[in-house]
């Protein structure tokens, strides 16, 4: 398959994925203008499309305002200010280099020293279509204010019903999915607290209204940014829906000085024509192949005591635990926070990265020995971003947190964030944390980040709102760094919770902290949200306490297993306190999850049941094997559990029941459904294990 062919006597481009298609040119006076994206299209197709219609009749003028293929006088992608007092973008097109499925459009400003070039990779085996922007300052006079810098705007075709679909939440209520109606006017999703964040997550689905879980179409994208970001939707009274997206926040503004390049994060875009359920299996099938750093790995079931002991820990009571974690079934054991200096709350010691003697004579490695002669991995928590001001590094360095001139210092969680925009601290966290993985036989990473940022300077540097942005840059580089040092580490990312979930992050660790709200009735909203756009190999899941410590409600075990079992499961409960008969039954959930676990970690998701309906499911499908996770909340009267049709199945092949070594037919179970032997009662639930019969 081409990827990108260039069309010369149209100035068109047309990129090709396998099942969509997406298309630019150039008009006449060079600007780039969308052309089409959405289903397959021929380059004689493609040259037929009509160029845009302006909605207020006059021609595509931007008054001065760049634009990455957007509609024209919309929310700009590029917001450009010269100090002549000009703003915007002349566009003068320079060339284009095609490299496989890599197209690189080359423009310049017609009179300020600026060269712009919009990135587009396509690729054989996904439809995601991955754009970027640079931007170049080719002089040697004054510096570019760029107070926008996009890293591209999407088109979509006319939409008469349009509506979004994105997540917003909070600490501990991440990811609740909302569907509406795209309102008239513009549309802004944004976190402006540093991180990607727990209120929303920088993705959306764009469809017409009537794109149900398995058909329709539906456009998409994702931004793969771990900073604070904006996405700006833009639908008109008539005309086509349209969306611009990249870093930073609205008010923030960036110096580009002479001879810089300034690169923006991959905004990718998904259209697909097999509804919600569909474009959720292209972005992870995607994510597993193309941004996770280890794709074919199997994530191990971990054990983290941090909700049965908090701060609480010491090497008596953390090798008893894992003892018992390892007699669970356990593979990776992660001591989490309170190991380190003075920290036996929230409060102090927080940047005092030594060891605690007193809770760990002799140091780590005594507890490290004992995880690993139980045949498990050792894992440690690490907070590398933030101080306690009641900490030695403070007292030190207090000029190493972001702060400002006569402005308080809040504290979040008794905690400030430190400026990694500042090679010196940047250098100082790589340096503890390679030491320690260097002294250690540590296996993984526990990579935390408690607050947001607030008053968010950078006292001395001339071009202080740059830290929102090299923040980040800095945290990528010590991880990629890390990584590379030590091949064999392994990093979960989690902000308190799941507030550092995006493309960006993923790119570099291997699975998040989906949410510090363990309670599975409000986990299966949480984990439908996080699975709308990442994959379930990616979603950390731990089995917890009943009743919950954060709830307060009653689950069976064996409900909140099955909760868990459909991501990465693991297991975060005071053990000692479970009865012989619940440790035998974790016991024996956490086998049958490990016999399960392919299908759910590298399988596809559909999503099956209504969600607020008396029973939800998730099936995974991977070659021959069928993994249904059924669950009914809460039970009524009249309301028995329909049998649950499955789908992605071969319809006159059989499939055999591991457990009851029943032998359904695909077509039966596709067109009349599997009936779920679920118990009666409340937080009933069911694991059902197909393999076709050869
Ligand atoms: C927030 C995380 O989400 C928790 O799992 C735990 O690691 C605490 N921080 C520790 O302070």
């Amino acid at each position: 398959m081409t990827l990108v062919t260039y069309l010369a006597e149209h100035r068109l481009w047309l990129l090709r994925t396998p099942a969509t298609s997406y298309a630019l040119r150039l008009d006449a006076d060079d600007r780039p203008r969308h052309v089409h994206w959405g289903p397959p299209l021929t380059a004689e197709q493609a040259a037929t499309v009509p160029g845009p219609v302006c909605r207020d009749g006059s021609s595509f003028q931007t008054e001065g305002y760049g634009e990455l293929e957007g509609p024209g006088f919309g929310a700009p992608s590029l917001l450009l200010r010269y100090t002549d007092g000009g703003a915007g973008v002349e566009w003068r097109h320079l060339g284009h280099e095609i490299d496989g499925g890599h197209l690189a459009v080359r423009f310049a400003d017609r009179h300020h020293p600026l060269e712009i070039t919009l990135h587009y990779r396509v690729r054989e085996d996904t439809d995601v279509i991955e754009r970027w922007t640079e931007l170049r300052h080719t002089g040697d006079g004054e510096p570019i204010r760029l107070e926008r810098s996009d890293s591209a705007s999407w088109t979509l075709p006319v939409l008469p019903g349009v509506r979004v679909s994105h997540v917003v939440g909070g600490w501990s209520s991440e990811s609740q999915l909302k569907r509406e109606p795209l309102p008239y006017g513009e549309t802004v999703l944004t976190n402006r607290r540093g991180t990607t964040g727990h209120q929303a997550n920088p993705w959306l689905m764009l469809d017409a209204g009537t794109a149900g879980e398995e058909h329709g179409e539906v456009w998409s994208a994702a931004l793969a940014w771990s900073g604070s970001w904006q996405i700006t939707v833009q639908r008109p009274p008539s005309g086509p829906v349209a969306l611009t997206g990249g870093f930073g926040h609205d008010g923030l503004s960036w110096r580009l000085a002479p001879g810089e390049t300034w690169t923006t994060p991959v905004f990718a875009g998904l259209y697909g024509a097999s509804g919600f359920g569909g474009i959720s299996r292209a972005w992870h099938a995607y994510t597993l192949r193309h941004v996770l750093p280890h794709p074919g790995e199997l994530r191990p079931v971990v054990y983290n005591s941090w909700e049965a002991t908090g701060f609480d820990v010491d090497l008596d009571g953390q090798v008893r635990l894992a003892e018992q974690a390892a007699a669970l079934g356990a593979e990776l054991f992660v001591l989490d926070d309170g190991w380190f200096g003075a920290r036996a709350s929230d409060r102090a010691g927080l940047g005092d990265w030594q060891v605690n003697l007193d809770r760990f004579p002799g140091g780590l490695d005594k507890l490290i020995a004992a995880v690993h002669g139980h045949g498990m991995r050792f894992g440690l928590w690490v907070e590398p971003e933030m101080v306690n001001p009641d900490s030695d590094l403070y007292r030190r360095n207090p000029d190493w947190v972001l702060h400002m001139p006569h402005r308080t210092r809040t504290t979040l969680r008794n905690q400030l964030v430190l400026n990694f925009a500042r090679p010196d601290v940047a250098a100082w966290a790589h340096d503890w944390l390679d030491r320690l993985v260097t002294d250690h036989e540590i296996d993984f990473l526990k990579w935390d980040f408690n607050r947001a940022f607030t008053e968010a300077g950078h006292p001395g540097h001339d071009d202080p709102d740059r830290l929102w942005i090299d923040h980040v840059r800095a945290v990528y580089a010590i991880i990629d760094r890390l990584r590379a040092d030590h091949p064999h580490l392994r990093i979960e990312s989690c902000a308190g919770g799941g507030g550092r979930a995006d493309l960006g992050i993923l790119a570099r660790t291997d699975e998040v902290w989906t949410s510090d709200n363990t309670d599975a009735v409000d986990r299966l909203g949480i984990q439908h949200g996080y699975g709308q756009l990442y994959p379930a190999r990616t979603m950390a899941a731990w089995v917890t306490d009943s009743p919950n410590p954060l709830t307060g409600r009653l689950v069976p075990l064996r409900f909140r297993f099955h909760v868990a079992m459909a991501g990465v499961l693991g297991l975060g409960g005071n053990l000692p306190e479970w009865t012989p008969d619940e440790l035998a039954e974790a016991a024996e959930l956490v086998a049958r999850y490990k016999e399960i676990r392919p299908v759910v970690q590298h399988g596809e998701l559909y999503r099956l049941g209504d969600t607020d309906g008396p029973v939800s499911a998730v099936q995974y499908v991977l070659d021959d094997q069928i993994v249904v996770l059924a669950y009914r909340v809460s039970a009524r009267f009249g309301h028995p559990a329909e049998d649950l049709r499955l789908a992605g199945l071969n319809p006159s092949s059989r499939y055999r029941d591991t457990a009851t070594g029943h032998v359904h037919h695909g077509a039966v179970l596709t067109f009349h459904g599997l009936p779920l032997d679920l118990p009666g009662g409340d937080h009933a639930s069911t694991l059902i294990h197909l393999i076709r019969e050869p």
